[in-house]
């Protein structure tokens, strides 16, 4: 296999995908280069489900093989919210700034503060099994969000291990331990032992 789609427009998703797969000579190509520009709906109930709806649909229709990913933060003590709604949490354009305050807020008298960060990556291929890839990070809701680094709910996700938020820490570290790094690396694990590459 010379190249692979991403099911994304996420330029930064597309980039991380291309800097994994350079080192195998595998070309990495987001989906607007294919002309498609709508991401298909989330509908399933689960990351892996949305991971693979996305991915087969794309992959049919192009007939070529694609990797999709979906993630996001699961709260035990709101019934794991956001959870698959994590993007579209309040609406898909308010900003972290108040989704993350407004998750504080909803955790101020909660005794179990445990989280995680989920990844599931979809690899479909054209008569192949699709194979799916799930990365977990556990953590705790910080009691306010703290640090600059990162994206999205890192400022109020605190890792134990490291005694700092995920906004508190490098992309190195981040990528380390995160739940997509964890992810990314069972995909490429995958790839080497199946000799995907043929
Ligand atoms: P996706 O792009 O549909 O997978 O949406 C993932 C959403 O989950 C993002 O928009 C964030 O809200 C959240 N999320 C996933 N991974 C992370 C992370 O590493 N840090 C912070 N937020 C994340």
């Amino acid at each position: 296999m010379k190249s692979i789609v991403i099911a994304s427009g996420n330029e930064h998703k597309i980039e991380e995908f291309r800097a994994m797969f350079k080192p195998l000579g595998i070309e990495v190509i987001g989906m607007k280069e294919c002309g498609e520009m709508e991401e298909v709906q989330e509908t399933g109930a689960t990351f892996a489900e949305n991971a693979v709806i996305k991915a087969e649909y794309l992959m049919k229709k192009l007939n070529q093989p694609v990797i999709s990913d979906d993630s996001g933060l699961e709260i035990d003590a709101l019934n794991r919210e956001p959870g698959v709604y994590s993007a579209r949490y309040l609406g898909h354009d308010t900003s972290y700034e108040l989704k993350n305050r407004t998750l504080v807020e909803r955790m101020k008298d909660k005794t179990d503060r445990t989280c995680r960060f989920v990844c599931a990556i979809a690899l479909a291929r054209p008569g192949h099994p699709t194979r799916v890839f799930e990365g977990i990070v556990e953590g705790i809701v910080a009691r306010q969000p703290e640090g600059g680094h990162g994206f999205g709910y890192d400022p109020i996700f605190y890792y134990p291990p490291l005694g700092r938020t995920l906004a508190q820490i490098s992309e190195q570290e981040k990528n380390a331990i995160s739940h997509r790094g964890k992810a990314m690396r069972k995909l490429m694990e995958f790839w080497q032992h199946e000799e995907v590459a043929d």
